[in-house]
């Protein structure tokens, strides 16, 4: 196992990313960031210096678990002080998994601003995939606004009057490349768009998929949108799927495939298709009332010129209201046998019920009616250190009330802000089940990818309506697939099970980072008083705070 260094220098940058030019949030100059790759057991050493003029930021390494390292999971108010501007902070951690991640700015908007990157994982040298491969392909899936991230954040987070809701994305990006005013399929999908015409060398040239016949690719995916769910496919070629967020599946085959914001996937390509022409690749987005393009490249097999466009149209992405396909694509999935069993029972059982209302005039998200604000000072070191006033240490509600309604917006509610955090005994093994239920307006309802931060899950089951005791019969304790993201479909429940095996603080959230932003997310933590050799910078920041550290503390 290697130590790898990287220096990651975080700054603004002008980037036509989609055609317009626009300020990105970058690292090293570049937009994605760079693709950070290492070996199961190696340690990353990651200097993050933010030359953000503007803004404080942290890096969250998404997927990878942190254990031993909770302060290095890059959450700002959660586990570490955010980085100023002109700071570094040095993330250092194991990667113990191998699987297909990526990392993001975990404060405010960044992630829409556009601060990300792939983080890829292998096997140990010698160590073999279940599965056969010649060549891989990295894609990391984005969305991308054209109003600053300032004005959409004061948007979102102001009194209901001065409220702007983000409504769509101008782009859906591939690899940090789309195009906006022109389409690649303008001739087959949308006549107001003129067709898009590169050499080549545009930041917005679409990236292409360049291949060799007969050959087998594993697509990694990834997702890290704002907002968007998406939804990838390939003219004339099936995918084969085999990892999901860093666990094998039992493979099966798809025409197309869903990807919410915070979920990874492998799927195989075969190679077997006429060779002389190219192949649409589409990536196309699910979300009512949005009308932004589907982002188009192309699979080119390195014969004809990658710059022919296909003669036939390209993939249509299924509608948005398609609950059932969207569902029925994500029971297929089982985990691959070897995959870890989860515990036949659990010691505790947390119902969220997510609701859309307003709080003294501002709308948010609440969970079981605590709306998550984050206190100034961070959970991790507030709880190492026992500072009884740095947050409300009062336990939150286990469940909602029985007779709430589901189907109708929250009618009264006494949702408030709030700080709390769910503590868990080390080692108990929790049931969360996440119950999704109208928004604020009649018949609206969305879709949440949920991220749980320091631990992977078993999936046991989605049911339909409200989850009810008797309802743990539906949960799959043979083969469930395990994650770190999944999606709650409307109207219906999600239930997880993990054990809370890793001291430290995490976060639970909903990976829209417009909903995380106003309060869509919890906090658990379990055996905080065995986290040690919290670095400094994560609990203050700048020498007159090492300072007072060095006096007062023994760390
Ligand atoms: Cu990828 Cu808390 O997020
Ligand atoms: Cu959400």
């Amino acid at each position: 196992a290697k130590v790898r260094h990287y220096k990651f220098d975080v700054e603004y940058f002008f980037k036509s990313v989609d055609c317009v030019e626009r300020l990105v949030m970058g690292i090293n100059g570049q937009f994605p960031g760079p693709t950070i790759r290492a070996e199961v057991g190696d340690t990353l050493d990651i200097a993050v210096t933010n030359k953000l003029s503007t803004d404080e930021t942290t890096i969250h390494w998404h997927g990878i678990r942190q254990y031993g390292t909770p302060w290095a999971d890059g959450t700002a108010f959660v586990t570490q002080c955010a980085i100023n501007s002109g700071e570094t902070f040095h993330y250092r951690f194991k990667v113990d998994k191998a699987g297909t991640f990526f990392y993001h700015a975990h404060n405010r908007l960044q992630i829409t601003g556009g601060l990300y990157g792939s983080l890829i994982v292998d096997l140990p040298n010698g160590q073999k995939e279940p599965f056969h491969y010649d060549d891989e392909i990295i894609l990391l899936f984005s969305d991308w606004w054209h109003k600053s991230v300032q004005e959409q954040d004061v948007g979102l987070t102001n009194k209901y009057e001065n409220f702007r809701w983000v409504w769509e994305a101008q782009s859906i990006l591939i690899n940090g490349r789309g195009q906006f005013g022109c389409s690649l399929g303008a001739n087959f999908i949308n006549h107001s768009l003129p067709v898009c015409h590169f050499k080549g060398d545009e930041d917005c040239a679409p990236y292409i998929l360049s291949v060799l016949p007969n050959k087998t690719y594993r697509i990694r995916i990834a997702s890290v949108t704002s907002l968007l769910s998406l939804n990838l496919a390939i003219s004339n070629h099936k995918m084969v799927v085999v990892e999901a967020d860093g666990y094998y599946v039992q493979p099966f085959t798809v025409d197309n495939i869903d990807i919410y914001s915070g979920e990874s996937y492998s799927v195989l390509l075969t190679t077997d298709q006429n060779p002389n022409q190219n192949y649409w690749i589409s990536v196309g987005h699910r979300d009512a009332n949005v009308s932004t393009t589907q982002a188009l490249t192309l699979l080119n097999y390195n014969i004809i010129p990658a710059s022919v466009l296909p003669s036939s149209p390209p993939p249509v992405t299924p509608p948005w209201d398609d609950d059932k396909g969207r569902k029925d694509f994500a029971k297929r999935f089982v985990a691959l046998k070897g995959t870890p069993k989860p515990p036949k029972y659990s010691n505790r059982r947390i119902v969220l019920l997510g609701m859309q209302v307003l709080i003294d005039d501002y709308l948010r998200w609440s969970m079981n009616g605590i709306s998550l604000e984050f206190p100034p000072t961070p959970y991790l070191g507030s709880m190492k250190f026992n500072l009884r006033n740095a947050f409300d240490w009062q336990d939150p509600p286990e469940n909602y009330p029985q007779d709430y309604d589901i189907y109708s917006p929250p009618e009264y509610d006494n949702s408030t802000l709030g700080n709390m955090v769910y503590k868990f005994e080390l080692n108990q093994v929790v049931d969360v089940i996440l119950q999704n239920a109208n928004s604020y307006v009649l018949n609206a309802t969305a879709y949440h990818p949920w991220h749980l931060h320091g631990h992977d899950f078993w999936v046991l089951a989605y049911g339909e309506g409200k989850f009810k005791d008797g309802d743990e019969k539906l949960f799959n304790l043979e083969n469930p697939p395990m994650k770190n993201t999944v999606a709650v479909f409307p109207y219906s429940w999600t239930a997880i099970r993990f054990r809370a095996d890793n001291p430290g603080v995490w976060l639970f959230h909903c990976h829209m980072e417009p909903h995380f932003l106003v309060g869509m997310g919890v906090v658990f933590a379990e055996g905080v008083q065995y986290v040690n050799g919290i670095p400094e910078q994560a609990l203050a920041c700048g020498l007159t705070a090492e300072m007072l550290i060095d006096k007062g503390h023994d760390l």
